[in-house]
């Protein structure tokens, strides 16, 4: 018998300004994207936005329904986004925020796990690592340089016998 282990590594920002120029404007996007979620049943709205490498924008919003399983996380409504209207840009960086009508924000949130397997097929079939920013309506960002690192183990492609 051997022990193994995973680490994972990410760096944490006390608050935006800490971040490059480019990341703060995402960050400012994602933050006021939020209150745009359809989310009357949790009170729990979500955002994520992808930057391309041209700088473009693609947004993502929870979209819940009176029916509670069939409503959508944010991260996959951007993801669907993407695939359907820039399926061959370059995604850069993704950023996910979020507001509680229960609490303040101010601590980042980390994608489910159906959301982190869907950014890692994603990131597999474009072959590009693709940086993470997770942050709530202010206060820290906590920063992946792949959104693999948040799902180590994956399920992939690879592992299906063909
Ligand atoms: N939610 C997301 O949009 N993304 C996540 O990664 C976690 C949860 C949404 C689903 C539901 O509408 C609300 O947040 C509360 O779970």
């Amino acid at each position: 018998m051997k022990n193994a282990s995973i680490d994972i590594q990410y760096n944490t920002y006390k608050e935006a300004g800490e971040l490059d120029e480019s990341d703060q404007r995402l960050i400012i996007e994602a933050r006021k994207l939020a209150s745009k979620a359809y989310a009357p049943y949790s009170g729990f709205q979500v955002a994520s936005v992808a930057v391309t490498s041209d700088g473009a924008y693609i947004h993502g919003t929870n979209q819940e329904n009176a029916s509670y399983p069939i409503g959508l996380c944010a991260e996959r409504v951007m993801l669907a986004a993407i695939s359907s209207v820039a399926s061959d840009a370059l995604i850069k960086t993704i950023c996910i925020s979020y507001i509680s009508e229960k609490q303040a924000v101010n601590q980042p949130i980390a994608p489910c796990g159906i959301c982190r397997q869907s950014l890692v097929e994603f990131e597999s079939r474009f072959k590009h690592p693709i940086r993470l920013l997770l942050t709530g309506q202010s206060g820290e960002v906590f920063k992946f340089n792949s959104v693999s690192d948040l799902l180590p183990m994956a399920f992939k492609k690879q592992n299906l016998i063909k």
